[in-house]
């Protein structure tokens, strides 16, 4: 569990500098997300080390924090690798900002 968080928070920082070397155009949202699931995991982290892997900590884990985790790799990161992709390709910023869509997915649970 403790592995897992300092995994996460390591490619969350590392998505960032990404974003911010490309100007990403979704780059405060993006974070923020990120931060909203830190939190939601640290939460969970002291759940665990309070009562242990109980049913509800289990519950807890599979529903919100590994669905969100998936959700979060199938849209928003999905869009930033097509951002980064586009980029690089033709280094034209209008063009790879458009039909970024990942903002519209509203994720609850984490
Ligand atoms: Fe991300």
């Amino acid at each position: 569990m403790h592995l897992l968080g300092d995994y996460i928070k390591e490619h969350f920082a590392d998505e960032e500098k990404l974003q911010q070397k490309h100007n990403y155009p979704l780059y405060d949202w993006h974070k923020r997300q990120h931060k909203i699931y830190i939190q939601a995991y640290e939460k969970l982290h002291k759940e665990y080390m309070k009562n242990g892997p109980s049913q509800d900590f289990t519950l807890h884990l599979t529903q919100n924090i590994i669905d969100w985790i998936v959700k979060h790799i199938q849209h928003a990161d999905v869009d930033l690798g097509k951002f980064v992709n586009c980029m690089e390709e033709s280094h034209n910023y209008e063009l790879c900002s458009q039909g970024l869509d990942s903002i519209q997915i509203v994720y609850t649970g984490a």
